[in-house]
């Protein structure tokens, strides 16, 4: 997606929280005759999404089957026990089979190249809910909590004079048929740090943040950098301009806004555990660390979610930096806002906001 259309996206998702959510405010608990009236658009009326799950989840399926409930479709969960593939069958045939009498594929896979077969031999639109390389809607999920939570992140005094360009304008989005107009509150240029793992997570981080402004600071241990495939498409997009990478977490958190961090053993990692919590000793968010390392006395703490202790201890986890439940709870309305454009109607194209 380009910067004017991840905006969009977002804009919407809020859109999607507003009107399927207005008791979230409390001032319109009970819901007025107006309220009541609103509904979210029913794209996927009649339609049925297909979630093609090679992988456990919680969030990601959660998300997933109640926002396809949201839009008037029939979410069909297909677990890594349930069907053919992998066993009996090829991707190939099973996304032929699989497209041929649904609407669309959201599918967690474990190899990358098993989303790309999927998506080469598909007849309908299929979409990564996680592989091994990307994970692309945890990251719409993390922006729409920073932009929501954008009055927390007052501009330093040190850049109170400064000429920086605001790239996240903002977005207004004209929903279909109510022409709801709905704004993405702004967010100034943040400094984003990530320690540990160079993950699916992180490689979302580095080829979405710094097209949007923000800079970004990776601690990982020097054996754990991310792959060429990531890096090839970080180049591409002309992000490693906005990277620092380094191995020292106190140095990557320097000026923090955000401290982002992921687990050290990733589903299918779990052979190599022990090896991994003695490669990342050191790499766990603590107060202290960020304190030692001059992150921005007010950061925020974000977590895709499943969390270990290993990478950040609870004061942080469970403490008043930690952005990481509204963070998951916006994994919905982003997955409904992607639902809506990629298997339903809504046309991101049709974008009212100029780049
Ligand atoms: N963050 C995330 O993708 O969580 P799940 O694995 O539970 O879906
Ligand atoms: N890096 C983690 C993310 C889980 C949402 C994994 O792949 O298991």
């Amino acid at each position: 997606l380009s910067v004017p259309q991840i905006n969009r996206l977002l804009a919407h998702s809020l859109y999607c929280k507003q009107i399927s959510k207005p008791w979230l405010e409390p001032q319109s608990h009970k819901p007025t005759k107006k309220t009541q009236l609103r509904m979210p658009s029913q794209s996927l009326f009649s339609k049925t999404i297909a979630l093609l799950f090679s992988k456990r989840s919680t969030r990601t399926r959660l998300a997933a089957e109640t926002s396809v409930s949201l839009l008037g479709g029939n979410a069909l969960f297909l677990g890594k026990e349930d069907i053919q593939l992998g066993v009996n069958e090829t991707p190939r045939d099973t996304a032929r089979v699989i497209g041929g009498m649904t609407e669309g594929i959201f599918a967690r896979v474990g190899a990358h190249e098993e989303i790309e077969e999927l998506a080469r031999y598909s007849p309908v639109p299929v979409v990564n809910a996680l592989s091994s390389l990307w994970h692309p809607t945890q990251i719409l999920a993390d922006l729409l909590t920073l932009h929501e939570h954008s009055h927390l992140f007052a501009k330093p005094d040190s850049q109170a004079d400064s000429t920086l360009e605001y790239k996240n304008m903002q977005t207004t989005v004209k929903s279909r048929k109510r022409e709801k107009v709905m704004s993405l509150p702004e967010l100034r240029p943040l400094t984003i740090s990530y320690i540990g793992d160079s993950a699916n997570v992180l490689h979302d981080m580095l080829v979405t943040y710094p097209r949007l402004g923000h800079s970004l600071r990776v601690a990982t241990p020097s054996k754990y950098r991310a792959p060429s495939e990531v890096w090839k498409r970080v180049e591409e997009l002309g992000c490693d301009k906005g990277i620092w990478w380094g191995e020292d977490p106190k140095e990557a958190v320097k000026g923090a806004d955000v401290v982002v961090t992921d687990t050290w053993i990733s589903m299918g990692q779990e052979a190599e555990k022990a090896q991994r919590l003695r490669d990342f000793q050191g790499y766990q968010v603590t107060e202290a660390l960020c304190q030692e390392g001059g992150a921005n006395p007010d950061w925020r703490f974000l977590h895709c979610l499943p969390r270990k202790q290993d990478e950040v201890d609870d004061e942080v986890f469970y403490g008043p930096r930690s952005l990481v439940f509204p963070e998951a709870d916006n994994r919905k309305w982003t997955t409904m806002a992607v639902f809506d454009l990629f298997f339903g109607k809504w046309d991101i194209s049709a974008d009212s906001s100029k780049p």
